[in-house]
């Protein structure tokens, strides 16, 4: 009889200094910080200093972390001419993936896990994650890639190297905050993927490079396009009631919605559908957010029972269609945060290290006896 924790739900695998996340009452907290009051006045660029250094940093600080991050943008031309390689058809998040691996074979010293080198490694990824997605863009577009431009921030820095221009403040701000609220979340399938491989000594290139594997699934980042596909699929709000109530009876997953933590609102997805509202009025998608409140209501009104209530994918699909962002590069915005998470939990890992091996129930027969090959 298997002793195992389905999922190894309500299995504590690890200390954090970072996310402190209240499932039932639906808190987030950033290093004890309410999620809501860095959304409303810290930035991504201070969120990850907070994150890593487990304090807000002082003004000389901040903008020498500014400076540091900034000075990274740039990617090494061995990676761009690698990303010219890629097929056009690829997906996006493989291009990331691919890049970042890349990466690790043109660093002299790949291996290291002394902390500071370590930290090092992982802030040039952070930083020239957002050149990594604008350069494949560009190349399956067949366009010339827009250089990174080190007097931006992070997010502006994105969507000018993404668009050829720079960003309205409003649609910088609105980019800031995403990242600010996809950055860290306790010991999610993608932070425990990047814990395992830390825990084995292994190297930061493959650490993030196996948690932006497991962030692309369904039921974990990819869930913001899979929120997109839906909208797409149902079409109006007229027919929201009636496809939800379809997908319900054939136990489909609504995408967008339910959490193995949260059994309230997820305090992000709170703060992304005002951001969606805003953006979706701004940019002539009220439709999609129409869509949007009408699924909320019709899943509420169905399954809040079971705590089944938006995460922070729902109201992200509508908020970065509507900055202009493809479909398929939506999962690859929430990495473009989670690389601080990821990296954050890879130093807290090294920093009192034990090698993560959890057991098994053997739930198999034995003493089988072995059947030559001529008598099978
Ligand atoms: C993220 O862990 C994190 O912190 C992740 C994350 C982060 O910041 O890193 O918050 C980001 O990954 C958010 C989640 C994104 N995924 C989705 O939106 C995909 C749809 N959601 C589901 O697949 C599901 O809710 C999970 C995977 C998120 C959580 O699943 P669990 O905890 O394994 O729960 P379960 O699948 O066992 O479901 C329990 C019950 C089931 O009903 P019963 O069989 O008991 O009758 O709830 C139902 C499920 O059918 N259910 C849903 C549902 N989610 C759960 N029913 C319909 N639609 C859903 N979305």
């Amino acid at each position: 009889m298997s002793t195992a924790s389905k999922g190894l739900e309500g299995i504590v695998a690890a200390d954090t200094q970072m996310s402190f996340i209240d499932g039932e009452k639906g808190v987030l907290e950033y290093v004890g910080i309410p999620i809501d009051e860095l959304a409303r006045h810290s930035t991504f660029e201070e969120t990850v200093f907070l994150l890593w250094n487990r304090r807000l940093p002082s003004r000389t600080e901040l903008e020498s972390f500014q400076r540091e991050m900034r000075s990274e943008y740039d990617l090494p031309a061995p990676i761009e001419k690698i990303i010219e390689t890629f097929p056009a058809g690829a997906q996006p998040m493989h291009a990331l993936r691919t890049a970042v691996s890349a990466m690790g074979m043109f660093d002299p010293d790949p291996n290291s896990v002394d902390p500071a080198q370590y930290r090092r490694k992982a802030l040039s990824i952070l930083a020239k994650a957002p050149a990594i997605i604008a350069a494949f863009d560009a190349r399956r577009n067949g366009r010339l890639v827009t250089r990174a431009d080190p007097s931006l921030s992070f997010a502006a820095n994105f969507l000018w190297m993404l668009n050829g221009k720079r960003p309205t403040p409003a649609m910088e701000r609105a980019f800031d905050v995403c990242m600010i609220l996809h950055a860290d979340h306790g010991l999610n399938a993608s932070t425990f993927t990047a814990r395992v491989i830390a825990s084995t000594l292994s190297d930061v290139y493959s650490a993030m490079a196996g948690a932006i594997g497991a962030l692309r699934g369904p039921l974990h980042g990819g869930a913001n396009e899979g929120v997109m596909t839906m909208l797409n699929e149902i079409g109006s709000v007229e027919k929201v009631d009636a496809w939800v109530e379809d997908a319900l009876r054939n136990k489909k997953k609504i995408m967008g919605f339910g959490h193995r933590v949260y059994r309230a609102y997820d305090p992000r997805a709170t703060y992304l559908k005002t951001l969606a509202e805003q953006l979706s009025k701004d940019t002539g998608n009220e439709r999609l957010f129409e869509m949007s409140r009408r699924i909320e209501t019709a899943m509420l009104n169905a399954v809040a029972a079971k705590g089944i209530y938006p995460n922070v994918d729902f109201y992200s699909a509508t908020t970065y269609h509507s900055l202009g962002l493809k479909l398929d590069l939506f999962t690859p915005m929430f990495a473009l945060s989670r690389i601080s998470g990821w990296a954050g939990h890879c130093l807290e890992q090294l920093a009192a290290n034990r090698l993560i091996r959890p057991d098994a129930d053997y739930v198999g027969p034995h003493d089988v006896a072995y059947t030559p090959l001529a008598a099978r």
